[in-house]
């Protein structure tokens, strides 16, 4: 049957159950979103760093590194965020799909942009983490001196300043780094990952 716009949907004769039987793996995408300075991209570096001593294949994509490649032609309205969310959830799913554990760390502040990325996956197969940290001490923390910045004016539409960031309705899998340390955080996601049998 075709589909819209004479597209037609190619199997491939190496498909996924083949590459994960080879890795003896099997694809999902840890999805982190928070708030910019909550900690996602240490927690998503030391998650992978403990799946990749274990032996499982993984790939992290990280906000700043696709911003300044694949989607360096988005800013930060809110249709250019939705925009991002989708293309990354796009790759995410392809990288899923070659059976590796993949980790997203963006702040994806819409809870419908989310939702939408959700949809693409088979149930179960996309991990939505919060990682929570109340607005205050992700300010104080200010690694890149971001914050400072939007409340100078010098950055318009800043996350958590006059841009909004939607937490999670049913994340998954909810850390909250300003009460737990990196390690904690990490293991929480490791201890579910072996749980629902991604890894053993
Ligand atoms: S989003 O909302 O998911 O599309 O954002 P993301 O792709 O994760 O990019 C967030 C990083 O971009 C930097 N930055 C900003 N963040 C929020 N709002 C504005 N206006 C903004 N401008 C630049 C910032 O370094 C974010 O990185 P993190 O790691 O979250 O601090």
């Amino acid at each position: 049957m075709g589909e819209p716009n004479n597209l037609y949907k190619q199997q491939t004769s190496v498909n996924r159950e083949k590459r994960e039987l080879m890795l003896g793996q099997r694809g999902c995408v840890l999805w982190l979103t928070g708030l910019s300075g909550s900690g996602k991209s240490t927690i998503a570096n030391r998650v992978e760093e403990i799946l990749h001593s274990r032996g499982v294949l993984t790939y992290l994509l990280d906000g700043d590194n696709v911003r300044l490649g694949l989607n360096k032609d988005l800013g930060f309205s809110a249709k250019d965020r939705q925009e991002n969310i989708r293309r990354i959830g796009e790759v995410s799913r392809l990288f899923v799909d070659s059976g590796l554990i993949v980790l997203t760390s963006f702040i994806s502040p819409y809870e419908e942009d989310r939702q939408s990325v959700r949809r693409i996956f088979n149930d179960g197969e996309f991990i939505e983490i919060y990682i929570r940290c109340d607005l205050a001490v992700c300010e104080q923390r200010d690694p890149k001196g971001l914050y400072q910045k939007a409340r100078n004016g010098e950055i318009k539409n800043f996350t958590g300043i006059d841009a909004p960031y939607q937490p999670p309705i049913t994340p998954e899998i909810t850390v909250d780094t300003a009460k737990l340390t990196v390690e904690e955080c990490a293991n929480k996601i490791i201890e579910y990952l072996v749980e629902h049998q991604f890894i053993s």
